[in-house]
């Protein structure tokens, strides 16, 4: 599909829908940002939107509950939706059929069917929609990702997950809540890495005896990407000691060598570069040059990167991360993990996209979304369209 570009060099004018948590925070983010200006807010809660302006100093600010009607008395180019998943299919889809691009907070939909939906209103509208996975903006995972290249192709790429969380709300009633709500940001940090989407996963989680959550929060999963790579996932947010980062630890091991991510600053590489053979063995070891793959340095990192990816996207036309069609990928490894995990079987992508592209057209739509999501010859062909700027 093709979307409009947006030409000039400025801040592009920009609503925010949704001012709770990170609402507040993306608008913390935007009074220095180089690449946006916030002139409008959208909540359904009227005080909590204009505390939230009055607390931050946000002068001047159009402020009301429809995404439409901010947006056309503020001048806004484009909408950012931190609104709660379950708001993020009407707010998205107001927001196109209105004419603007949409940046939308992850997860993009509470199911794979809801996300196949906001990709045909997309299509339907011609308007870029992209998800902020905020976890692929770092340097320091800019440069792993060079220091897996260097060592691929890969037999394994692992991430170990240890924290131990405690948030008081919806997270700890919610039956999978660290696969649906944690595991997300590392399952579309291996597709970042891997350059490539899963076909099949195995998964198994469950709860320790001293958790605090209902739901189960030690997950182990083993997604095969299409591509032969296994991707073995560990999560805990029960660990009582020794955690890892919030982006966990990464292993990546490959014919050329092995390459780690401490998930914050460091980077290591051991390179298989030569080769030497065990006289009378017939076996060859490896030597190491034990490399370090250099930083990358500078981009904008987190929220700040996927507004600025977002951005430039709108800018040049070039297709950015995560735009919607291929973000369903990620979304659709927390469906098959926890549809594995619930019946102990393993869950091949072919079929979740496929019965999230029956279970769209059963949503009552508008009349534009259905009509996109009964044209396509299947799932799978649409989101593997890519979306560049005309
Ligand atoms: N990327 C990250 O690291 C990260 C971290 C936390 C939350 N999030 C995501 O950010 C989003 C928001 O989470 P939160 O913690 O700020 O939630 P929150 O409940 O604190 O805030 C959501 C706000 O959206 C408003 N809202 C709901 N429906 C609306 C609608 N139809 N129109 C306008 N406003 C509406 C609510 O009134 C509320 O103020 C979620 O998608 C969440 O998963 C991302």
């Amino acid at each position: 599909m093709t979307f409009p570009t947006i030409p000039g060099d400025g801040p592009l004018p920009v609503v925010l829908v949704g001012a709770g948590l990170m609402g507040q925070a993306w608008m913390r983010m935007l009074q220095t940002s180089p690449d946006a200006d916030l002139v409008g807010l959208v909540d359904l809660d009227q005080e909590l939107a204009h505390s939230a302006a009055a607390e931050l100093g946000y002068d001047g600010l159009v402020i009301g509950t429809s995404v439409s009607d901010v947006a056309s008395r503020s001048g806004a180019k484009a909408v950012i939706n931190v609104t709660v998943p379950r708001a993020h299919v009407p707010v998205t889809l107001e927001a196109v059929f209105a004419g603007l691009p949409v940046l939308c907070e992850k997860p993009l939909a509470p199911t794979v069917g809801e996300a196949l939906a906001i990709v045909a209103a997309a299509e339907a509208s011609g308007q870029l929609v992209v998800t902020s996975q905020n976890r692929r903006f770092y340097d320091s995972l800019a440069s792993y990702r060079q220091a897996v290249a260097e060592v691929s192709p890969l037999a394994l790429l692992t991430t170990d997950f240890a924290r131990e969380a405690h948030f008081p709300g919806f997270r700890e009633t919610m039956r999978h809540p660290l696969l649906v709500d944690m595991a997300v940001h590392a399952f579309d940090v291996s597709r970042y890495l891997l350059l490539d989407d899963p076909v099949s996963v195995w998964c198994e989680t469950f709860n320790p005896s001293w958790s605090w959550f209902d739901g189960d929060t030690v997950a182990t999963a083993v997604f095969e990407f299409a591509g032969g790579v296994r991707y073995r996932y560990t999560g805990s947010w029960t660990t009582r000691g020794l955690v890892t980062s919030w982006n966990g630890s990464w292993r990546a091991a490959g014919e050329h060598g092995t390459a780690t991510w401490d998930g914050e600053r460091e980077v290591r590489v051991e390179r298989a570069d030569a080769t030497r053979s065990l006289p009378g063995t017939g076996h060859s070891v490896v030597t190491s040059s034990g490399l370090s793959a250099p930083m990358a340095a500078g981009g904008a990192e987190e929220i700040a990167g996927s507004l600025a990816d977002f951005v430039d996207a709108l800018r040049t036309g070039r297709t950015p991360e995560s735009e919607v069609h291929s973000n369903v990928h990620s979304l659709a490894m927390v469906e098959a993990a926890v549809r594995s995990a619930d019946t102990g079987e393993r869950v091949h992508f072919d079929d979740v996209l496929e019965e999230g592209h029956r279970e769209a057209l059963a949503l009552d739509l508008p009349e534009a979304v259905a009509s996109a999501l009964a044209g396509w010859g299947s799932a799978r062909a649409a989101v593997d369209r890519v979306a560049v700027g005309s």
